[in-house]
């Protein structure tokens, strides 16, 4: 073993990494964060673990409203992963500049993203702090799947058909194939 940064040693086991968005709204403000920290932490009732940092304007429509959607992009919006990921909802309609469609979901009022592989509407159990970061723990109450996401790839062993959007590094990024 050599001694290393914790960068260059994240660069072996942290990337890639599968990337979600997390969709919040509070009143009238409404924002996407593409979001590469997360992990499921329960599966009764199923939770999942999202790191988002208090300075996107996400965090705060999230804090406040106790609830968030997360929305599982394909291959096909890696364009507007980027764009998501790098403009703040402070200052444009993320919907409307990636041209992407809200759908209403059952539970919370985040819109769901109907161009995504899969929408989860989730409600805010706790909050801490972590670092530059703050740890959403969220409890899912809906899932939603996609019955014409627009990547269907059929291999052999297809399993789910779908490609996922997986973040490599900085702003590169690859696919998982179902
Ligand atoms: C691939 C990718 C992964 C990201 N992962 C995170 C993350 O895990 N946590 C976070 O707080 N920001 C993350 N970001 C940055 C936010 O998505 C970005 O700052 C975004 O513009 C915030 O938008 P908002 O101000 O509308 O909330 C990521 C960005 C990209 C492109």
């Amino acid at each position: 073993m050599k001694q290393t940064t914790l960068g260059e040693a994240r660069k072996l086991f942290g990337k890639p990494e599968r990337v979600v968005w997390a969709v919040a709204k509070y009143q009238d403000n409404v924002s996407i964060c593409p979001l590469g920290w997360k992990m499921n932490t329960s599966g009764s009732p199923p939770m999942m673990a999202i790191s988002v940092a208090p300075p996107r304007f996400t965090h705060g429509l999230i804090s406040k409203s106790g609830q968030c959607v997360l929305a599982w992009p394909g291959e096909d919006l890696a364009e507007a992963t980027l764009l998501c990921g790098t403009k703040s909802g402070r200052d444009i309609d993320k919907f409307k500049e990636a041209k992407l469609t809200p759908l209403k979901g059952r539970h919370v009022d985040a819109p769901l993203v109907k161009e995504c592989i899969a929408n989860l509407e989730c409600v805010v159990i706790g909050e801490m702090r972590s670092g530059d970061h703050t740890i959403f723990a969220i409890e899912i109450l809906q899932a939603w799947v996609n019955e014409n996401p627009k990547r269907v790839l059929c291999t052999v062993n297809d399993a789910s058909g779908y490609d996922f959007l997986l973040q490599q590094g900085g702003y590169r990024f690859g696919v998982v194939k179902g």
